[in-house]
């Protein structure tokens, strides 16, 4: 229930919402989104980047949340810990239960290799369950994937790696009539032909969606299917380490059971790391719309086997996170919602951005109108927020329209009694997505042999900044190549003696840098005693 003062607040929004619903807030020049990232985007601001000082990407600035976790130790003694007694012997190795790892597991276990998936939590405990607006797809008549890839390039500001893209884009359509085989259920128009929208960058409509709920259906469905043909999976059993042979490839990865606190060997040919993100690390402070589980873990076990990052220095921050109530503080506010008409508007009830700029834009003039232009809107705790004015939806679209497209945000909202029919919803940016990662090619390769990679924990398709529903795509097309490629490359490999080695030059080159301390990753679960983000 709003205070009295945000009711106050809100009779602002609504005096200027009629003039509003007529005016269309124009677009920024690429000079203005420029500047304004520069001075508002959290990336940019002073001290919140370091280099890190081993591995890989030595010298290479990225957020000290990040840094930290690649410049501690393994929770394993390379010379104490027995790898004589192997669990599990396996072709394919997925390690990570959300979209991106079920793909692949599915896709592996189809190539006729024998699959085994770890998870840290359960089967589906990842952010392709919480994603909400949508997948793209270039599958219309007005579309082509190469207007998708224009897109995908602009909103990554050119940084993206062009043969990436090109899979990305190229692989979207099949992924939808993928889904849909194995009973994806996509929201349609009556004649049967598939709802599209618009997302934040997008030139045309090409944003499939199931209701306001697109992961959970996507999730759902390939459980089901893993389940169904009878997968492997093992659950609260994360990775710790990567595994090595004597020649320096991937040849597996030791889990820990978190119910038993034991450590599980697991011998394979090939690896897909599929763990997600980094939104736990609550990058700058900031909340998150992340699920419990995202604490970077493949970034480090991969870095310590002598993989490369690439573009950690951009966190992508979601424009509109959930500012109020602080029950669900930083969780997500779709995109949909401005997609669907709702203005962003300050504590003057005045526009101040184009409300469909590219994430890291809207962000940045959230931003700018509450802490430099002091027209946020100040919650009970002194948190601030601008309104995002969903009313307008029902206005725009016919009455009923948020309850049909937004049925699970209605529900999250009339719980704390906000009725987002009738009122606006306050936001502010939230850390939302890792737009690097790992780097690979578009076989889903990393530089280390054996090693594959998909989803969040990956590197480089989204350049510096992705766009809204390239993320569901993402997880589906590389998770779907990581599992064929593992697969057909685990019929020729030949494995040598298992070895933490790489683990052990890891430790020796932090003591050279005199970082050999007692803080260990990946950190498995973040912990919040004493923090309030
Ligand atoms: O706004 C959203 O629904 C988020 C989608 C995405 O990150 O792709």
């Amino acid at each position: 229930m709003y205070t009295p003062e945000m009711l106050e607040s809100i009779k602002i929004v609504e005096q200027t919402r009629p003039r509003r619903l007529k005016e269309t807030f124009p677009r920024l020049t690429p000079e203005e989104k420029d500047r304004l990232l520069r001075s508002f985007h959290p990336d940019h601001m002073p001290d919140a980047q370091r280099p890190v000082r081993v591995g890989p990407n030595k010298g290479d600035k990225m957020p000290h949340e990040h840094v930290g976790l690649l410049e501690s130790r393994s929770m394993l003694d390379p010379d104490a810990f027995s790898l004589d007694r192997v669990d599990y012997d396996v072709d394919v190795l997925v390690i990570g239960g959300g979209g991106a790892g079920t793909s692949a597991a599915l896709m592996a276990q189809e190539a006729g290799a024998s699959v085994l998936l770890a998870t840290k939590l359960r089967h589906g405990d990842a952010n392709t369950m919480m994603a909400q607006g949508g997948i793209q797809a270039a599958d219309k008549e007005n579309d082509s994937p190469a207007i998708h890839y224009l897109d995908v390039m602009g909103g990554g500001g050119f940084s993206n790696i062009p043969e990436l893209v090109a899979a990305l884009v190229l692989d979207a359509p099949l992924c939808i009539q993928w889904l849909e085989s194995l009973g994806c259920m996509f929201s349609k128009f009556p004649d049967g032909t598939m709802n599209t929208i618009h997302g934040g960058g997008t030139s045309r409509k090409r944003m499939h969606f199931a209701h306001d709920y697109t992961g959970a259906e996507i999730m759902r469905t390939l459980r089901d299917e893993a389940r169904n043909r009878g997968i492997p999976v093992l659950e609260f059993s994360p990775a710790v380490e990567l595994l090595t042979d004597e020649h320096g490839q991937c040849a597996g990865a030791v889990l820990f059971n978190l119910e038993t606190q034991q450590y599980l060997v697991v011998r394979a040919r090939t690896v897909i790391i599929a763990t997600g993100g980094c939104g736990r690390l609550h990058i700058g402070g900031f909340p998150t719309t992340n699920h419990y589980g995202a604490t970077a873990d493949g970034l480090v076990m991969a870095y310590r086997a002598g993989a490369k990052l690439i573009f950690l220095e951009a966190t992508q921050f979601h424009p509109t996170g959930v500012a109020f109530p602080e029950q669900i503080l930083g969780q997500l506010v779709t995109e949909k919602v401005r997609g669907l008409g709702a203005q962003l508007v300050n504590a003057e009830g005045e526009q101040f951005v184009y409300p469909l700029e590219t994430r890291d834009a809207v962000s940045s003039a959230i931003i700018r109108e509450c802490r430099e232009r002091g027209k946020g809107i100040t919650t009970p705790s002194g948190r601030q927020g601008v309104w995002l004015d969903s009313p307008m939806i029902d206005i725009i679209h016919g009455k009923g329209t948020i309850e049909r497209e937004l049925p699970a945000m209605v529900r999250q909202y009339r719980r704390f009694n906000i009725d987002m029919t009738q009122q606006p919803i306050l936001v502010y940016p939230t850390l939302h997505y890792q737009n690097g990662g790992i780097l690979i090619n578009e076989r889903a390769e990393t530089g280390v042999p054996n090693l594959y990679v998909a989803g969040e924990a990956s590197g480089g398709v989204h350049g510096r900044n992705r766009l809204m529903g390239n993320s569901l795509l993402d997880i589906i097309v590389f998770g779907r190549r990581a599992g064929t490629n593992a697969a057909a490359r685990a019929k020729t490999v030949q494995l040598g003696r298992l070895t933490l080695d790489h683990v052990r030059r890891f430790h020796e080159e932090l003591a050279r840098e005199g970082l050999l301390g007692q803080r260990t990753a990946p950190i498995l679960l973040p912990d919040y005693r004493g923090r309030i983000v």
